[in-house]
């Protein structure tokens, strides 16, 4: 069979595409540390506030979504619905979200209605929140300071109010 030329340059650049495409992936994954959020389980959106539901903690009471799991690691458990992140949304009155300098957080987020986003300023935290899914990223936090999230995919009427305050202390 005859290939024209031209047509194997094609062959060779589509190629060559691939290993770059190929090597960016590699390259951000293993030496950036950049993570695709993972969906990690199902829950129920009717019930996930129940204490234990599913084996999470979205249960109430809010405090309790916060969880030390030994100095400096923590897991966090955020419940959006529509308009709040609970806990951290100072704009309704809650507590912000606070931990000391150097810790690795876990965040867990489901939501109990429809799609929200999340995503958390001065990190690589940016998530889909769906009702029924518990997405996980974790983050390790070395400089103190005042970190907002927001919710970024358009939920409703009062969408621009999602949003809460994560404080890293000295
Ligand atoms: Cu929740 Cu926009």
């Amino acid at each position: 069979m005859h290939v024209e030329r031209s047509e194997k340059m094609f062959f060779i650049a589509s190629a060559a595409l691939l290993v770059v495409f190929a090597l960016a992936v590699g390259i951000s994954g293993f030496v950036y540390g950049i993570q695709v959020p993972q969906p990690v389980g199902l829950v129920d959106p009717k019930t996930v506030a129940t204490p234990g539901a599913d084996g999470y903690h979205f249960g109430d009471p809010v405090e309790e979504r916060i969880r030390e799991l030994a100095p400096g690691r923590y897991e966090v458990y955020i419940l959006a619905q529509m308009w709040k992140f609970s806990p951290g949304s100072i704009g309704y009155g809650e507590d912000p979200i606070t931990v000391p300098v150097g810790s690795t957080v876990t965040f867990y987020l489901t939501s109990k209605d429809v799609q929200h986003g999340f995503k958390l300023q001065g990190t690589n935290i940016s998530m889909m929140v769906l009702p029924g899914q518990v997405s996980k990223l974790t983050a390790t936090f070395d400089e103190p300071g005042e970190y907002d999230f927001v919710c970024h995919e358009y939920c409703g009427a009062a969408h621009q109010t999602m949003y809460g305050r994560l404080i890293v202390e000295p």
